[in-house]
């Protein structure tokens, strides 16, 4: 039987984001190439998009390509460039149709062009749509993300146009990449590591952390129902009791 139907639809996680980690290891396993993992991994990606509309969550945050990622032998980069590019094209359409909006988080400028040229375009032609939010964190760091925010905090300090006594949370919040979007409720990791690797630190400061040891491309519907079926069983408690929660 489907875990789906455990699933209590009026208490989904508002924000579900994933570090989709284990394609490699998956391709390894059945003596294939790295670059055949991360095309099974795209499948996974259209999997859990799809899963999440029809859960009617409202946003999800993939962890894509880190700023350390770059560390990877160049012809991976390529691939997985070049497999960004093709997916973009492809899903467009399918986007559109299913009314999910698509961003990015991360530093853009420093993919390639073409790449990022087509991350802006779909970017624009999908901004209006509101079942869903997709974002992609591409070229992503936390660590980037929170330097970037306190720059662009003191420089309008600097220039009077927010004093330092008014900093505060939000404040914070509205400079990240993500203000757009609410804080995490469900951080999902594959693969069997327990690491947060640099992502979204300031937003997963309430998350509840779900780990499990299939691969990303082994990462079926399944599983995500069953992490959320998880997710609502616990008690989030934002620092107060049981007893104030109940
Ligand atoms: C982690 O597996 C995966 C990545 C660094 C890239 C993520 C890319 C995809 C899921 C496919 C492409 C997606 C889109 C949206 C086009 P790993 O390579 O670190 O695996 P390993 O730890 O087993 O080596």
């Amino acid at each position: 039987m489907s875990l789906k139907k455990e699933i209590i639809n009026d208490s989904v996680p508002k924000h579900i984001a994933i570090i989709m980690d284990g394609n490699g290891r998956w391709a390894k396993k059945r003596n294939q190439s790295r670059d055949y993992g991360h095309k099974a991994g795209k499948e996974s990606v259209n999997k859990i998009v799809e899963a999440c509309a029809e859960l009617e969550i409202k946003n999800l945050t993939l962890f894509a390509f880190s700023t350390e990622n770059w560390n990877r032998p160049t012809l991976e980069i390529d691939f997985l460039m070049k497999l960004l590019l093709l997916s973009l094209n492809k899903e467009l359409k399918s986007l559109n149709k299913n009314n999910i909006r698509f961003k990015t988080i991360g530093n853009l400028e420093k993919l390639p062009k073409k790449v990022t040229s087509y991350l802006k375009k779909v970017a624009k032609e999908t901004q209006d749509n509101n079942k869903m939010t997709l974002t992609l964190a591409l070229n992503y760091g936390a660590r980037e993300e929170i330097v970037n925010a306190i720059q662009v905090i003191g420089d309008k300090v600097k220039n009077n146009l927010i004093s330092l006594k008014n900093i505060d949370e939000s404040v914070i919040n509205q400079h990240l990449y993500t203000h757009y979007l609410p804080d995490v409720d469900l951080l999902i990791r594959t693969s069997g590591e327990k690491r947060i690797s640099n992502f979204l630190l300031w937003q997963i400061a309430y998350a509840e952390l779900y780990f499990t040891k299939k691969l990303w491309p082994d990462f079926s519907k399944e599983d995500l129902y069953k992490a959320i079926v998880n997710y609502q069983k616990r008690e989030r408690r934002f620092g107060k009791t049981s007893e104030q929660i109940n």
